[in-house]
């Protein structure tokens, strides 16, 4: 087991994948878009991604089972899993907006090892193992330094499915409005991780996230030097449907005001 050698296979084939959606993205008409449930979008694009993310990973990797959005493969659990969202980002993709990204992350026994990300309008490419930095195109990259929630840049995603928290949500958003130079909302969660982690944003919240879109990002912003954590401050932030993830200066600031939003 190399996780390094396996990092470096999975960012060639995460690249791989991108180009393909790359080249669709010019050929996409709105018919091709089937609706998996309300506002849940999804192509033939997704769907071929997947496939060729998948047909590479067992090669990389043959012991490890899947954990995958498109479920073009069926998930067995396994000490080691590939968790893949093959395009994070499609309502932005169906609407030309240029931002998304392939996402990939490994995890051992839930835990996450590997992560990449690639933001593929941008030849952005992030990636980090548990044994590495966090790197951007080749160059080591960190979380931001500032210690003041009013000098940051924030980031979240906006709910559009599941509707039972919106006040507290809304709550979160007034106090953080007020309290910071900005909030953004880029529709890709995997590149909001990787922006945190490379300190273009302070932090970055949302709910209602699934394992495909975090399990990526998650470790990138962790070897990056950032934390993470649940919206209950505990580590269950890949399967528990709720993610924080911010500099490590900004930690505590942030979390309070989403503890004080969603659990007081
Ligand atoms: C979505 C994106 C979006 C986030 C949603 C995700 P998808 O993933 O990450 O930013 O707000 O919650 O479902 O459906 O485009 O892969
Ligand atoms: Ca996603
Ligand atoms: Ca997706």
């Amino acid at each position: 087991m190399n996780l390094e050698n396996i990092c470096h296979q999975t960012c060639a084939l995460a690249k791989q994948a991108g180009e393909f959606i790359r080249k669709e993205s010019t050929r996409f008409k709105q018919t091709d878009v089937e609706i998996k449930s309300f506002n849940q979008l999804v192509s033939y694009v997704d769907k071929t991604a997947e496939e060729i993310l998948v047909q590479g990973l067992k090669t990389i990797f043959p012991e490890a089972g899947f954990i995958t959005e498109e479920k073009t493969i069926a998930t067995e659990e396994k000490e080691w899993m590939w968790v893949v969202d093959p395009l994070d980002g499609t309502t932005n993709f169906v609407h030309q907006i240029p931002v998304y990204s392939v996402s990939i992350g490994l995890l051992q026994n839930k835990k996450p090892m590997l992560g990449v990300v690639y933001e593929i309008n941008r030849d952005e490419l992030f990636y980090a193992s548990k044994e590495s930095k966090a790197f951007l195109n080749g160059v080591e990259i960190n979380v931001k330094q500032n210690h003041d929630l009013s000098k940051s840049l924030l980031a979240t995603g906006f709910p559009y499915y599941d509707f039972e928290v919106m006040p507290k949500y809304i709550h979160a958003l007034q106090r953080l409005m007020r309290e910071s130079q900005g909030m953004r909302r880029l529709g890709s969660a995997a590149v909001d991780l990787a922006y945190v982690a490379c300190g273009r944003f302070d932090a970055f919240f949302e709910y209602g996230l699934s394992p495909w879109d975090v399990a990526g990002g998650a470790l990138i912003v962790e070897r990056a030097g950032g934390k993470l954590s649940s919206f209950y401050g505990d580590d269950n932030f890949i399967f528990g449907k709720t993610i924080i993830a911010s500099s490590a200066n900004l930690y505590t600031d942030f979390f309070n005001v989403i503890d004080e939003s969603f659990n007081k």
